[in-house]
């Protein structure tokens, strides 16, 4: 099940593996949004880049998000002002802005063909109660000196009781946007690699190694655009961050298109946009968030939004089905700077939450900054080594209480040996004589075994039978039913066990 956005662009660009030793300025770990864009800007400047990435060029969270172009990150700005004051919030909101602007700026100075259309976006809610929330967004913007109007009426096939509207905010195909910025790379100098997987930095005394296979690229600057940070304690992002898999539809409603970029307030969650398709439009509506690792059912997750869809649209059809990983960070706001403080000259840009276009985008221009140099207003925001207290007491309580789920209270309930309550078709975990054993039957009954214990930091995986896969629930790891690993932070596969 892959996005709309990838199967509309498949294997248009082929980029070779890592197969020689290479010495650049930058190395670059992950051909996504930010690890492209950073890539961009410095191959731009005349530094020697290249990038690495395990899969194609955006297959991961960039190619699979609902790409909303907007600095409006739901309720953000009434929390920031509250948590961190107004200074701190307006050159939050300046980034974000920002970043919409340089988006344009690259798409017309390159001239990338990729579906950019300026949209309203709306933060909207149905219920009265929670009408109040929509003031204080309305107010902390007003604050920013940021135009929002407040509307009671919208573009939605239903009713609402408020919402926030702002105008100029974007949206794009975002793989399509990707590959053109790659294209831009190479012909500003920079090099891509793609099935490269990175099995570790060395740090050497003036510059670092960049270890694919048998191979390596020595470079001063290494960037670390991997989603998840894979070194496993640099920067202990593991403690400040966890994953949460989001559902995606794209639908034919058969009916007339309406403009905007949508999102309400409270749980459960429904975004919607709309997106070119031929002489058509497709509705992206997404969705039926939950932390991955957990457990869901094809009903918990695609059957909520299609019976939401369905209400609104009778006639639709379903064209594609795909889901999506995004790094939360406690606070709210993404980590960017540098790795750890004991890896000067390797760079991070992660935890965007749900807003990886604007943010990848901030990331991408304070990293390249340092890099090369310049001095950038906004770095202290997003500063990756910050200490200052989580003010989102509710994520950190839900995040920690999910790791000692994971290492204590799951491990006691795993059952003895009982090998036949698999049904083909399905996975789960038994215990034989102490030992935990991950075991997948497909449907006729052939069996994969596995040490269900997340090669990161230890955790117990947790079956997902939509996908076939062994998620962890602590930092969002996952795994296919043969234990090849998919995705970071994670990188090495499950041991294997022979049956
Ligand atoms: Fe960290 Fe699994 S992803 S322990």
């Amino acid at each position: 099940m892959s996005s709309y956005w990838i199967n509309s662009t498949e294997n248009l660009e082929n980029y070779e593996n890592l197969s020689k030793n290479l010495k650049v300025d930058v190395c670059i770990i992950g051909a996504g949004m930010f690890g492209l864009t950073t890539g961009y800007y410095l191959a731009k400047s005349g530094q020697k880049v290249a990038i690495l990435d395990e899969d194609k060029i955006g297959m991961k969270a960039s190619g699979n998000t609902s790409a909303k172009i907007t600095f409006a990150h739901g309720l953000i700005y009434d929390y920031l002002i509250s948590s961190y004051g107004s200074d701190f919030a307006f050159d939050y909101l300046r980034a974000n802005k920002e970043a919409i602007s340089n988006i344009k700026k690259i798409i017309n100075k390159e001239n990338i063909d990729c579906d950019f259309e300026y949209q309203p976006n709306y933060i909207y809610t149905i219920e009265q109660s929670e009408v109040s929330k929509i003031h204080s967004e309305c107010k902390a913007l007003e604050t920013l000196h940021e135009p929002a109007e407040f509307v009671t009426s919208s573009a939605l096939p239903f009713k609402i009781a408020g919402a926030i509207k702002i105008d100029n905010q974007a949206q794009f195909h975002p793989r399509k946007y990707m590959l053109g910025l790659a294209n831009s790379i190479v012909k500003y100098g920079g090099q891509i690699f793609e099935n490269s997987q990175v099995q570790d930095i060395v740090k050497n005394v003036n510059d670092y190694d960049v270890l694919v296979n048998n191979f390596k690229v020595t470079a001063k600057y290494v960037v670390v655009a991997s989603h998840f940070p894979f070194p496993k304690f640099a920067g202990l992002y593991f403690s400040k961050m966890y994953q949460s898999t989001s559902y995606c539809l794209a639908l034919d409603t058969n009916s007339k298109a309406f403009d905007g970029m949508f999102i309400n307030v409270k749980e459960p969650i429904y975004s919607f946009r709309t997106a070119k398709f031929g002489d058509k439009r497709l509705l992206i509506l997404t969705g039926a968030g939950h932390k991955t690792g957990f457990s869901v059912t094809e009903a918990d997750s695609y059957g909520k939004l299609e019976s939401f869809a369905f209400k609104l649209f009778p006639n639709a059809n379903v064209l594609y089905k795909w889901n999506t990983r995004d790094a939360i960070s406690l606070d709210k706001i993404p980590y960017i700077g540098v790795l750890s403080g004991l890896m000067p000259n390797c760079f991070v840009g992660t935890g965007f939450n749900k807003w990886g276009m604007t943010s990848s985008n901030v990331a991408a221009n304070i990293v390249s900054d340092k890099i090369l140099g310049i001095n950038n207003n906004y770095a202290y925001v997003f500063n990756s080594s910050r200490m200052h207290p989580f003010k989102n007491f509710g994520e950190v309580k839900n995040m920690s209480s999910q790791v000692f789920k994971s290492f204590v209270s799951n491990r006691l309930q795993i059952p003895k040996e009982d090998l036949s309550a698999i049904q083909n078709d399905n996975g789960g975990i038994i215990n034989v004589d102490g030992t935990n054993i991950g075991i997948y039957k497909d449907s006729s009954g052939n069996i994969f075994a596995v040490n269900p214990t997340c090669t990161h930091l230890g955790c117990l995986l947790t079956w997902n039978n939509l996908d076939k896969t062994w998620d962890c629930p602590c930092h969002g790891s996952r795994f296919n039913f043969k234990g090849e690993n998919l995705y970071d932070p994670a990188f090495k596969n499950l041991e294997k066990f022979g049956l």
